[in-house]
């Protein structure tokens, strides 16, 4: 069975984009490909169809990655859909929250930060949108570091035996 992951944050521009492409990445790398489905949307729907912003996809590129994800934005469905809804910041877990059809379908609402281990004083990954370069590179940092999390746990919880 796959472990299904939405990955969050406003625009789906910065952010949820970069976090799909790293986390494609370390699944791909384990050849875990198959066991992942991973994709990102935004709670703002204002860049519906666009690639991700240019800074960016030029942070990530220099890292490796090619973002190449068109952004939209969350719906109801995505509940019914993912396993696990990963949001960004506050301001994304509250619109989550509110979106959620139910209190089960909450429950698969996280925070990144808390799987971040390498940033134990970040609460949230910044909107790097009005930032310089160095907002990108903290993120990007923040991404590779929750994304290498979540796989972990991810793993432990796959490995898991099940009871007959
Ligand atoms: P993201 O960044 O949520 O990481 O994609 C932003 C993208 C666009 C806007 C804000 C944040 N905006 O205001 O249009």
């Amino acid at each position: 069975m796959k472990t299904r992951i939405l990955f969050v944050c406003l625009g789906n521009i910065c952010r949820s984009p970069a976090a799909e492409g790293i986390m494609h990445r370390i699944v791909e790398r384990r050849g875990l490909s198959g066991t992942f489905g991973i994709d990102s949307a935004g709670t703002y729907g204002g860049h519906r169809g666009e690639l991700p912003d240019p800074r960016m996809r030029s942070a990530a590129s220099r890292r490796g990655y090619a973002l190449t994800h068109r952004s939209r934005q969350v719906r109801e469905e995505d509940f019914d859909r993912f396993d696990m809804i990963v949001a960004m910041d506050d301001m994304n877990y509250e619109s989550l929250n509110r979106l959620a059809p139910s209190r089960e379908a909450a429950r698969k609402i996280f925070r990144m930060a808390e799987f971040c281990r390498r940033h134990p004083d970040r609460t949230y990954v910044p909107d790097p949108y009005y930032e310089g370069h160095e907002g990108f590179e903290l993120v990007l940092d923040m991404l590779e570091d929750g994304c290498e999390g979540i796989l972990e746990l991810s793993l432990i919880h796959i490995s898991e035996p099940t009871r007959p």
